[in-house]
């Protein structure tokens, strides 16, 4: 008895002795590092790791491949579990598998894991921004802005900078169509702009073609599905010789590609951005993933954060009040 005893309370000690020598580890993936989005993401989960002597290792992984070989280098340095944003959101029966196999517990950030057939997976937790609503809010957004400045809606094109293939982007931009419906805005005046990849340039491409095919309209209201995409096609825009004051546009994000537009001493196009929070994004989801592991304590299944709108006038405010 005082044997079993004596033993059980020995290897209590051991364990604890295990766990003590061997930090968290904790791997935080994204699709792509070189976005101000991803940066600030990965800077906020820094700090998260800092706060609680966590191991994070920081890995962009820009292809299928890139994220296969990341988990097995995770595994192999013997992390406990990763956060990922992956570039094709339909790996994520692959993304499971993987991690199980590989003893890792995994959660999605930004862009929530599907199975082939495109069904969220409910077994992966996720942290993700209320797409469809902060898409309402750019189209309030465009909608009160287009009021204000008088323009008379058969002059007025908008362009929907698209990436449907991504469910997050795709229901950001149809709450910004929502909303321009709900205020009145005529729906024939919208213009599809495909982008083949979610960058800045892709979407100047896009944007080009939409304004060649659709000419007619003397101003544009531009949305998307974050502040790269709605950069690039108000850089096409000036392309053309339309600035601030015929193109509205309002995009995601509120990192430094917006930051950058508002520093700039003239207004362009660029008028406001909705400020969502990369502090959650990247602080939150690190916590959450080091509770699951310490403590086995799993996060929550689905936590959707929101947004603010930003226009240059606003934004000390906006982001005193989003805590940046
Ligand atoms: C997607 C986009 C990013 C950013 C995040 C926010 O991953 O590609 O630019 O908007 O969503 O969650």
């Amino acid at each position: 008895m005082l044997g079993a005893a004596v033993f059980a309370a020995f290897a209590g000690i051991a364990g604890m002795e295990a766990q003590a020598a061997e930090p968290v580890k904790i791997g935080f993936l994204v699709k792509q590092a070189e976005e101000p989005w991803f940066q600030d993401e990965w800077r906020f989960a820094d700090q998260a790791a800092h706060d609680n002597g966590i191991t994070l290792v920081k890995i962009g992984v820009p292809s299928g491949e890139k994220v296969l070989s990341a988990i097995d280098n995770l595994a192999a340095q013997k992390a406990q579990g990763f956060i990922i944003c992956a570039p094709d959101v339909k790996m994520g029966s692959a993304i499971e598998r993987a991690a199980k196999r590989s003893g890792l517990k995994v959660m999605s950030v930004d862009d929530q894991l599907t199975d082939g057939s495109g069904k969220p997976i409910a077994s992966i937790p996720h942290m993700g921004i209320s797409a469809y609503d902060i898409g309402k809010q750019v189209g309030q957004g465009l909608a009160g802005e287009m009021k204000a400045r008088g323009w008379q809606p058969a002059q007025v094109g908008a362009l929907r900078v698209a990436f449907d293939q991504l469910p997050t982007a795709r229901e950001r931009t149809q709450g910004a169509l929502d909303a321009l419906k709900a205020a009145g805005f005529p729906m024939a005046n919208e213009v599809d702009a495909p982008q083949a990849k979610t960058d800045t340039e892709s979407a100047f491409n896009a944007a080009n073609i939409a304004f060649t095919k659709r000419g007619e309209f003397k101003h544009w209201l531009i949305f998307g599905m974050n502040d790269e995409a709605v950069l690039g096609a108000v850089r096409a825009a000036e392309g053309r010789g339309m600035h601030s004051e015929a193109v509205v546009a309002i995009g995601i994000g509120g990192s430094k590609t917006a930051l950058n537009e508002f520093v700039k001493p003239t207004a362009t196009g660029f008028y406001g951005t909705v400020l969502i929070s990369p502090k959650r994004h990247g602080y939150e989801t690190t916590v959450d993933m080091f509770k699951w592991i310490s403590q086995n304590q799993p996060p929550p299944a689905l936590t959707l954060t929101s947004g603010m709108l930003m226009t240059r006038a606003n934004q000390a405010d906006v982001r005193a009040k989003m805590g940046m």
